[in-house]
């Protein structure tokens, strides 16, 4: 039995690191993490993914010094110039995180981007920036206390507004996180949406992340035993509703 995950999510690191170790500044590994980026976007859709995030900068890496900041915002709006092999491909881009950071260019590349490709139906493609896990869950418990149909102060159940948080938050659960670069932390990456995925860490510095590095992944998914909670043998019995598509 094979089983696919539906959505991976996956944080690209390493650029830094593969520059320097090849005497280059760390902007040329961001340039060449663009690329890798983008083949493993066709990977996802070779392979029938229907949803893929890709942390793209995080809410703390505002804190990189001010001349490597400006470049990545550089590389972002160059990437958003050319569509056409999304809109060929029909992948659909959603740009989540706190995005009033960003300049009004780039603000309006990310919007033109995903009205260029809201017909996309073969792959959901999220780009993470200025994203972070706990801003994510505090922004859909403020969105939940607002909603008119699910005021806290009318008593929710805890499970009501779990769900209700659920809804806010800027993209669903991951079955599968990948983070490249050989760091075993998820440095509040979705933070909430990750509470059953599968974690899978690789030393491979995100440049070098290719097709090969996706499909072993994507072979290490199929090969565990997801349960949530339950025994093996409840689990052998019934495949959870939650997740991994057989
Ligand atoms: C990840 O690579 C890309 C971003 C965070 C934008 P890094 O820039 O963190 O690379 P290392 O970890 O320094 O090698
Ligand atoms: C995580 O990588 C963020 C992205 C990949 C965009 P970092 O390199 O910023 O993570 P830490 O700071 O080492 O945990
Ligand atoms: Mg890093």
């Amino acid at each position: 039995m094979t089983s696919k995950p539906r959505h991976v999510a996956i944080i690209m690191d390493g650029n830094g690191r593969w520059a320097t170790a090849r005497r280059k500044v760390r902007s040329y590994g961001h340039k060449r993490g663009v690329k890798a980026a983008q083949g493993v976007i066709r990977s996802a859709l070779e392979n029938k993914i229907p949803e893929l995030t890709l942390f793209g900068f995080s809410s703390e890496n505002r804190l990189r010094p001010k001349r490597e900041v400006e470049f990545l915002m550089w590389l972002f709006s160059d990437s958003l110039k050319d569509l056409s092999s999304f809109v060929e491909n029909k992948v659909r881009l959603k740009f989540v995180g706190d995005l009033d950071y960003f300049g009004e260019r780039l603000l309006d590349g990310m919007r033109n981007a995903e009205k260029e490709t809201k017909g996309g139906t073969a792959l959901q493609l999220n780009i993470a920036l200025n994203y972070g896990g706990r801003w994510d869950i505090v922004q859909a418990v403020e969105a939940a206390k607002s909603s008119p149909k699910s005021s806290m102060n009318k008593g929710l159940s805890s499970k009501q507004l779990e769900k209700e948080i659920n809804k806010h938050l800027v993209v669903g659960d991951v079955d599968l996180l990948i983070r490249s670069g050989g760091e075993t932390r998820i440095s509040n990456f979705l933070l909430w949406q990750s509470s059953y995925a599968e974690v899978y860490f690789i030393d491979t510095l995100w440049p070098d992340f290719d097709d090969d590095s996706f499909k072993h992944a994507l072979k290490w998914f199929a090969q565990r035993k997801r349960k949530f909670g339950k025994t093996a043998a409840q689990s052998r019995t019934k495949q959870s509703k939650k997740g991994a598509r057989a």
